[in-house]
């Protein structure tokens, strides 16, 4: 099994006080030491999916792995992308800047975003950054004439959309044609006879697609391979360039729930260089770009539960019990009607005879009522001053995380070998208003 295929870290363990603990961290210790909620990242979960992709690819000499930061981007955690050798995919200048000011080597750096602005794009070329994947018209024009008022040139892929629909939620499908992202295929000699004959400080490299997010059909990547493949023999040929690389993005699901299967890295590996043998006369060098399937399952939020409330639904009783976090710190649920697993760190399910379990509704704790963080799950009992631990929120969780209701962002902490480290810090009150003015004229 590879890493993506587990709903827990793979160090989650009952220790000998009947708590959950990972990476050797006791997690009612931690929400006793850093308070809750609290985002909890296990260094070794981490490591172990970067090695998954690392040794599933090794047979295919020229592949380069970029970690999509959208995920979850923070300085420790690039510090450790780095260590395991990958790149990054980068869609912002505070991407970009976190990235740079974690010691990276930018010619590692991929500048990705359908809308960048002249403000990030001059950033980004100031940064040396390594490729830019050039996603309309708009912007090839703009990263051209930036490049040139610098006199430097810019290293471009291609975004492209090839037109794939995968199952996934619709929100984070972006391969099929009726998205916001990339040249569609009608669109590509366009863009690149304009490139060739005008463009002088663009250097086309190759191209650059990703059909989507959360995806467990393995045949989707290999119709991507097989598009993209085409496309640049099609495009080396008529326009006797010599593009050699080639971006298939990220995707690869994860596992949320019992339900959810996703696939093992090493098949996905297969699948695409199955593909890259079957379609490419010269072998591209390969960019992947997983974001999800790298922290996802590094990652849990504790919470402390607080109060409960019980319905009479004509006749059944159901159970609403709150927490003190939500959809400020994990908006998927609400967003995309994302599930979850939970456990109670002081109450393990292994522990728990299976007739003491409950159905109950987990509900935030922000004026909203589509604020549910885990609809109708079997747990122990749950008490005020249980401590709630959900799997799975390494990624899109901190990143997509607001201050809704005007409530501090949580803290996040690194455990590995009983160690906790604070890597980013809970926002305090004066944080949420250090970014305030008063005109003077309302000034008491
Ligand atoms: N490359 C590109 C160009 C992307 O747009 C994305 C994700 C990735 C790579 C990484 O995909 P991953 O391996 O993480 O699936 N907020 C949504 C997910 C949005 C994904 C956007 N693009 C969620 O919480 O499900």
């Amino acid at each position: 099994m590879s890493v993506n295929q587990y709903i827990k870290p793979i160090t989650a363990v009952v220790n000998n006080k009947e708590h959950i603990s990972i990476g050797g961290c006791d997690l009612v210790e931690l929400a006793q030491k850093y308070g809750t909620p609290l985002y909890v990242i296990d260094e070794a979960t981490l490591r172990g999916i970067c090695r998954d992709y690392q040794e599933a690819f090794k047979n295919y000499k020229n592949i380069k792995m970029m970690y999509a930061s959208k995920a979850l981007c923070t300085s420790a955690v690039v510090r450790i992308l780095d260590e395991e050798g990958f790149g990054f995919d980068t869609v912002s200048s505070g991407e970009i800047y976190t990235v740079y000011k974690s010691c990276v080597d930018m010619s590692k750096v991929l500048f990705n975003g359908n809308n960048k602005t002249r403000k990030e794009l001059e950033l980004a070329l100031d940064l040396n950054v390594g490729r830019f994947s050039v996603d309309n018209f708009y912007e090839a024009e703009l990263l051209n004439t930036i490049a040139k008022e610098k006199g430097v040139n810019a290293d471009i892929l291609l975004r492209l959309t090839p037109g794939i629909e995968c199952h996934t939620h619709e929100y984070i499908q972006t391969g099929q044609i009726d998205s916001k992202f990339g040249f569609d295929l009608t669109q590509v000699d366009k863009i690149t006879e304009i490139i060739i004959k005008e463009y002088k400080n663009l250097n086309l490299k190759g191209v650059h697609a990703h059909i989507g997010s959360q995806i467990f059909e393995l045949k989707s990547f290999g119709d991507e391979v097989e598009i993209l493949v085409k496309e640049i023999s099609r495009i080396n040929q008529k326009y006797g360039l010599n593009l050699d690389e080639m971006n298939i993005g990220g995707g690869l699901g994860v596992k949320y729930t019992e339900n959810d299967c996703p696939p093992n890295v090493k098949d996905l590996a297969d699948v695409i260089t199955e593909a890259m043998h079957k379609y490419s006369v010269n072998i591209p060098k390969i960019y992947l770009e997983p974001g999800r399937s790298i922290i996802s399952t590094s990652g849990v939020t504790l919470y402390t539960v607080g109060s409960s409330k019980e319905v009479n639904l004509d006749g059944k009783i159901k159970r609403y019990v709150a927490v003190d976090g939500g959809m400020a710190d994990n908006p998927r649920p609400s967003m995309y009607q994302a599930q979850y697993s939970a456990e109670i760190a002081n109450k393990p399910d292994s522990l728990v005879k299976n007739d003491l379990f409950q159905k109950v509704t987990i509900a935030g704790r922000y004026c909203e009522s589509g604020d549910i963080l885990i609809n109708e799950i079997e747990l122990p009992h749950l008490e005020a001053g249980d401590i709630l631990c959900v799997y799975n929120t390494g990624a899109y969780n901190y990143s997509m995380a607001s201050n809704y209701n005007r409530v501090e962002k949580p803290a996040m902490v690194l455990v590995n070998s009983s160690q906790s480290d604070m890597i980013v810090n809970r926002e305090s009150l004066d944080d949420l208003i250090s970014h305030d003015n008063i005109p003077s004229r309302l000034r008491k």
